[in-house]
C-alpha cells in the first residue's frame, strides 16, 4: 500500500469522516432529485416508504459498506482481491466493486451535467436575472438552458476540472474543512427558505401532498423508486463509502456515524421538499415535472423575495459546492484503485477518469436538444443512464455487496470490524442486513422489473 494512504489517509476525528460521509450523501439527490421523484410518485405514500427503506435498507447497507471498507483499509477492489487470497470469499466477488465503480462512473457523467445547470443557475442568479421571475418565465428560463448545449457544455467542463482537480489530491485533507462550513450553511439555508416559501405559497395542499398517503398509492414502482433513491441519496452501492471506511481509524462506532449521516441526509431532503412544494402549488407548476421541478420552482422564491438576488447567489454557491462534495467520492473508488494498484498518481487518474466522465456527460447534454431522440422504451440517452444506473445497477450492487458482507465474510471478522459497538447493536444490525434488508431489496428490485 503506497505511504499517502497510511500516512495522510485517515480521519484524524470521527467527526471529520461523519463530515465527509454526509457531504457524499448530501447533494443533487437530495435538493434536485428527491422533490421530483416524490412529484412523480405521488407524494406521502412515496414518502412514508422512502423513510422506511433508509432505515430499513439504506442505513444496514451503509454500515456493511463502510464496515467492509475498514476491513481492509484499501479500495474496495483490491479489498476483494486481498479477501480472495486470504481465501476467505471466491475471487468472484471482485464484480461488485467493479459494478459499484461503474455505477459511480455512470452516475458522474450525468451528475456533472445537471452540477452544470447548478453553475449556470448560479451565475443567472449573481447576475440578478431571477427578479419578478414568473412561472411561465422560469419554465422559460430552464428550456433555453436546455435547449442550447454550449452553455451546458462550458459548465459541464468546469464541474469535472473541478471535481478533478478535487479526487487528484488526497481526500481525506481539505474536504472536511469544506463540509463542515457546507452543511449547517445549507441547513440554515433550506431551512430560512423554507419558512419563506410556506409563508408565500401553498401550505395546506404541501402538507396534504407530502405527508397524507393510502395503501393504493403504494405500489411497486413507488416502492421500487424509493428504494433507488434511498441508495442513491446515501451514497451507497456505488462504493463511494466503502472506499470512506478504508481511511477511518479503528477506534470509531461506524453504526453511530452512519445513523447521523442518515439523519442527515433525510432532513435535507425533507427541507427541500419544504421549500419546493409550497410554490409548486401555489405557482401551479406540474408535480410531475421531472428534473426541471427544482429549477423552475426555485427562481421563483428568490425573484420574490426582498435580497433575492444574494439569497440566490449563495443558495446555488452551497448548492454547488454540494454537488462537488457527493461527485469527489464518486470517482474516489477508481482514483483510489489506480492509484494503490499501479502506482498512477492521484492527480493523472483522476484525468484519466475525469476525460471519460466528460465524454459521456457531453453526450448527456446532447441528449436534451440535438440528440434528444429514443434510445430504447421511448428514453433519451440521460433517461437510459439515469434509470439503468437508479433501478438496475446500483440495486444489483447494493445486494450483492450486502450478500458479501451478510453470508461470506466471516462473522468474527466483521465483529472485530464492530469493536466499538455494543455487541447486542452488532446483532441488530447483522440480522436486520441478513434478513430483512437483502430479502426486501431483492424482491423489490424483481417485482418492480417486472412490473408487478
Ligand atoms: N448521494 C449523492 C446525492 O444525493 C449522490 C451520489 C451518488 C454520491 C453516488 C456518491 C455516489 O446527491
Amino acid at each position: 500500500m503506497p505511504e499517502s494512504r497510511c500516512l495522510q489517509g485517515i480521519w484524524s476525528s470521527p467527526w471529520i469522516f461523519i463530515f465527509a460521509a454526509s457531504g457524499s450523501a448530501v447533494g443533487l439527490g437530495n435538493i434536485w432529485k428527491f422533490p421530483y421523484v416524490l412529484g412523480q410518485n405521488g407524494g406521502g405514500a412515496f414518502l412514508l416508504v422512502y423513510c422506511l427503506c433508509l432505515l430499513l435498507v439504506g442505513l444496514p447497507v451503509l454500515i456493511a459498506e463502510v464496515a467492509l471498507g475498514r476491513t481492509v483499509r484499501s479500495n474496495p477492489i483490491d479489498t476483494v482481491n486481498d479477501l480472495s487470497e486470504r481465501r476467505i470469499v471466491h475471487s468472484a466477488w471482485v464484480v461488485v466493486p467493479w459494478i459499484a465503480g461503474i455505477t459511480g462512473f455512470l452516475i458522474l457523467s450525468f451528475y456533472s451535467v445537471i452540477a452544470g445547470w447548478s453553475f449556470a443557475y448560479l451565475e443567472r442568479a449573481i447576475s440578478g436575472d431571477f427578479m419578478g421571475i414568473t412561472s411561465s418565465s422560469a419554465t422559460d428560463m430552464f428550456s433555453e438552458l436546455l435547449a442550447e448545449p454550449s452553455e451546458m457544455l462550458l459548465w459541464h467542463s468546469v464541474f469535472v476540472v473541478l471535481v478533478v482537480m478535487t479526487v487528484g489530491q488526497s481526500v481525506t485533507r481539505g474536504l472536511s474543512a469544506v463540509v463542515r462550513f457546507l452543511l449547517p450553511a445549507l441547513v440554515i439555508t433550506l431551512g430560512a427558505l423554507a419558512v419563506y416559501s410556506v409563508s408565500i405559497g401553498d401550505m395546506d395542499s404541501t402538507l396534504r401532498f407530502m405527508f397524507q398517503w393510502s395503501w393504493q398509492d403504494v405500489t411497486f414502482d413507488v416502492v421500487l423508486a424509493a428504494v433507488s433513491l434511498a441508495l442513491f441519496s446515501l451514497s451507497v452501492g456505488m462504493g463511494a463509502m466503502f472506499a470512506y471506511g478504508a481511511y477511518i481509524n479503528k477506534r470509531m462506532s461506524i453504526a453511530r456515524a452512519c445513523t447521523i449521516v442518515v439523519g442527515v441526509d433525510l432532513l435535507v431532503a425533507l427541507l427541500s421538499g419544504l421549500v419546493i412544494f409550497p410554490l409548486v402549488f401555489a405557482f401551479q407548476i406540474d408535480v410531475e415535472a421531472g428534473p426541471s421541478l427544482t429549477f423552475v420552482s426555485l427562481p421563483i422564491i428568490f425573484g420574490n423575495l426582498i435580497g433575492g438576488q444574494f439569497f440566490a447567489s449563495i443558495f446555488f454557491l452551497l448548492l454547488v459546492i454540494a454537488a462537488l462534495t457527493s461527485a469527489i467520492s464518486m470517482l474516489e473508488l477508481f482514483v483510489a484503485w489506480l492509484h494503490e494498484k499501479f502506482y498512477i498518481a492521484r492527480l493523472k487518474a483522476a484525468f484519466l477518469m475525469g476525460v471519460l466522465v466528460w465524454f459521456v456527460g457531453v453526450a448527456v447534454l446532447l441528449s436534451f436538444n440535438h440528440w434528444d431522440s429514443d434510445i430504447v422504451l421511448g428514453l433519451n440517452f440521460f433517461e437510459v443512464l439515469d434509470s439503468v444506473t437508479s433501478l438496475i445497477l446500483l440495486p444489483i450492487g447494493a445486494i450483492l455487496l450486502s450478500i458479501l458482507v451478510a453470508w461470506f465474510i466471516p462473522h468474527a471478522m466483521l465483529q472485530n470490524e464492530m469493536i466499538t459497538q455494543r455487541l447486542s447493536h452488532f446483532q441488530w444490525w447483522y440480522n436486520v442486513l441478513k434478513y430483512i434488508s437483502i430479502p426486501a431489496m431483492v424482491m423489490i428490485t424483481v417485482a418492480g422489473w417486472i412490473g408487478v
